[in-house]
């Protein structure tokens, strides 16, 4: 039961807020608030729908996992800002200035805790569902019969190696590091398994084919990514980190640098060309022939 000091408080209260002001402002800025943001919603939509700045399709099966992960992550956020935006649009115009006073509202604990929990339980569950297809990418482990390829990146380029016909990459050695005489990774001359080693600046693969790539740097953090494989992982100095994928579409791809590494950054890109099985045996083998008569 309420004591009457509290009635005559409450009573007070609910006098003030229907207290008048001497003037009501217009309602002008209200509506016009709300109508900005009902067509910054409906654009948004549209734009999204319409799929006018979207990501080229993806050529891997992972990629269509993570693709499939994206749109469910898209769908829950989208639909949340779609009612927190509507929401602030109704507010805004329902709580315009009518000339009532303003009075303070304490806010709610309960409704506090409820979005908070159902923010984390959201974005929780979509992480431990999208873990599946990066840990794939990250710790799947490469499949028997994978083709090894070295991924280097250095101020501002990006350079490739494949093992010789025996699939055995040589040792590199940092003191031979020397582009200017064609060894930019620094190719071991005495290491006879280093000796049929392909050095590209294009990265050829083949179709169908398990793939592990073995990304490293030269020199500072660079960032290996490739839109149509959705992959994108960091060159780290002193680490070689690897990354598993089979591609299932033919093309050339761009590969760009995504991390800030400087002032070249960019301009540091490369081309990666998917080859049907056949015509990469092809290219291999003429890399292969063209180094043993060097
Ligand atoms: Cu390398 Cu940016």
């Amino acid at each position: 039961m309420a004591t009457n000091e509290e009635l005559k408080a409450r009573r007070s209260r609910a006098k003030a807020m229907v207290l008048r002001k001497s003037s009501a402002g217009s309602a002008v800025p209200a509506v016009m608030f709300a109508i900005v943001i009902g067509v910054l919603v409906a654009s948004t939509l549209f734009l999204h729908f319409d799929h006018i700045w979207w990501f080229p399709p993806a050529i891997t099966p992972v990629g269509h996992q993570i693709d499939h992960q994206f749109l469910l992550t898209f769908i829950v956020t989208g639909i949340v800002f779609v009612l927190a935006q509507l929401t602030l649009a109704w507010m805004v115009f329902r709580y315009r200035d009518q000339g009532h006073k303003a009075h303070f509202v304490r806010g709610s604990h309960v409704l506090e805790v409820a979005w908070t929990t159902i923010t984390l339980v959201i974005f929780v569950s979509l992480g431990v569902m999208a873990a599946h297809a990066w840990g794939e990418v990250h710790f799947g482990g490469p499949a028997p019969g994978a083709l090894q390829v070295e991924v280097t990146g250095v101020q501002f380029q990006w350079n490739f190696r494949y093992p010789g016909p025996d699939g055995k990459f040589g040792r590199i050695v940092p003191a031979d590091i020397d582009a200017s005489v064609g060894n930019p990774l620094g190719l071991d001359p005495n290491d006879p398994e280093g000796k049929l080693n392909i050095v590209t600046p294009s990265l050829y693969l083949p179709v169908n084919r398990p793939i592990v790539l073995m990304i490293r740097s030269q020199d500072v953090i660079h960032s290996f990514f490739v839109r149509e494989l959705r992959i994108k992982q960091d060159a780290v100095p002193g680490l070689v980190i690897p990354v598993h994928f089979t591609v299932n579409k033919i093309g050339t791809y761009e590969i760009t640098c995504n991390q800030l590494c400087g002032l070249g950054h960019y301009h540091m890109h490369a081309f990666l060309h998917v080859l049907s099985q056949a015509d990469f045996a092809q290219w291999e083998k003429k890399q292969w022939a063209s180094l043993s008569t060097q």
